[in-house]
């Protein structure tokens, strides 16, 4: 899959977390301190909106049920066994894009 453009880096500032839906499947981008990062939108726990929920540090909290996840590595802060996928993000001429499989 090409790259797919997520918005403007104007348009998302430090701290925030932004949902994104590509054929279906959705994706949380993460504004961590001006370092961008994705993961894998659904909550391994029950399937809670990753893309709606927000951070903690370098953490995603989970809206449903407060799960957190490391949005660098995709880890789970407490079982190294549960981990989101994680996808390569891209600034170019100011636009954030994601590297989807
Ligand atoms: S669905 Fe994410 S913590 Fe429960």
């Amino acid at each position: 899959m090409p790259l797919v453009k997520v918005k403007p880096l104007s348009e998302f500032p430090s701290g925030e977390v932004c949902e994104l839906e590509i054929d279906s499947n959705p994706y949380a981008v993460c504004n961590v301190e001006g370092k961008l990062h994705c993961v894998q939108g659904v909550c391994p726990h029950a399937g809670g909106p990753l893309g709606q929920g927000n951070l903690n540090g370098n953490y995603l909290v989970c809206p449903w049920h407060g799960w957190e996840f490391d949005c660098r590595t995709g880890l789970n802060d407490s079982d190294e066994d549960v981990k989101l996928q994680t996808f390569p993000v891209i600034v170019t001429d100011g636009d954030i894009y994601v590297d989807l499989p």
